[in-house]
């Protein structure tokens, strides 16, 4: 499997990861969110050409005015004194999808690690400390199984919930 990023002129076929709206972004919005600069979207390809997944990312922060107070103190708690912010650059992962094909094969996981080695390649160019995602609830094991937390509490009651990965996770 090779990640290619998402071209202007990349053949765009069907794609179905079972939800609408994911199916949706990637054949109509993909291409105008990247054109737009709000998203970058990465194709995970099968050796035989079909689309087994993709990601999009953006830019983010995680803010103090997101997070109830231990929440918080747990994720200022990983800066030194002097570098206690209120909030601290990110990059997020706008949507995320593997195909109904090649579900249950790792397939994700093994994106998600691309993932992270890209944007750990990326250090140099610009610097975030977290990966975010407003996980669907179903996924929320998913990104469990892949080191993201929960950045907060106020979100129990809602469709996503907002986790984060920390890039220090992979340094040490
Ligand atoms: C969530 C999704 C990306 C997972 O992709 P996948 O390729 O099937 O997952 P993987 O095979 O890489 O799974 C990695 C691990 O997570 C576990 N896992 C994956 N999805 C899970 C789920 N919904 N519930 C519980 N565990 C899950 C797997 O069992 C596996 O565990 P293991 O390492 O102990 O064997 C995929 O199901 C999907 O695209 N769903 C629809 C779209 C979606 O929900 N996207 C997320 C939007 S925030």
């Amino acid at each position: 499997m090779e990640l290619i990023p998402l071209t202007p002129d990349y053949p765009l076929t069907a794609f179905d990861c079972g939800d609408e709206d994911l199916n949706k972004f990637l054949l109509d919005d993909a291409k105008p969110s990247q054109e737009l600069r709000i998203a970058n979207t990465f194709i995970l390809e099968a050796d035989d050409g079909r689309i087994a997944a993709y990601f999009c990312l953006l830019s983010d922060k995680v803010s103090k005015d997101e997070v109830i107070g231990s929440r918080w103190k747990k994720v200022r708690s990983r800066f030194p004194k002097g570098k206690q912010f209120r909030s601290y650059p990110s990059v997020k992962i706008g949507r995320l999808a593997v195909s109904v094909d090649f579900r249950g094969l790792h397939v994700g996981k093994t994106m998600m690690k691309m993932l992270v080695n890209k944007l750990q390649i990326e250090r140099n160019a610009l610097a975030f400390r977290f990966i975010t995602v407003d996980a669907y609830l179903s996924a929320v094991p998913f990104y469990e199984k892949n080191g993201f937390v929960h950045l907060t509490k106020k979100d129990e009651d809602e469709h996503t919930r907002l986790m984060y990965f920390d890039m220090m996770e992979i340094d040490g």
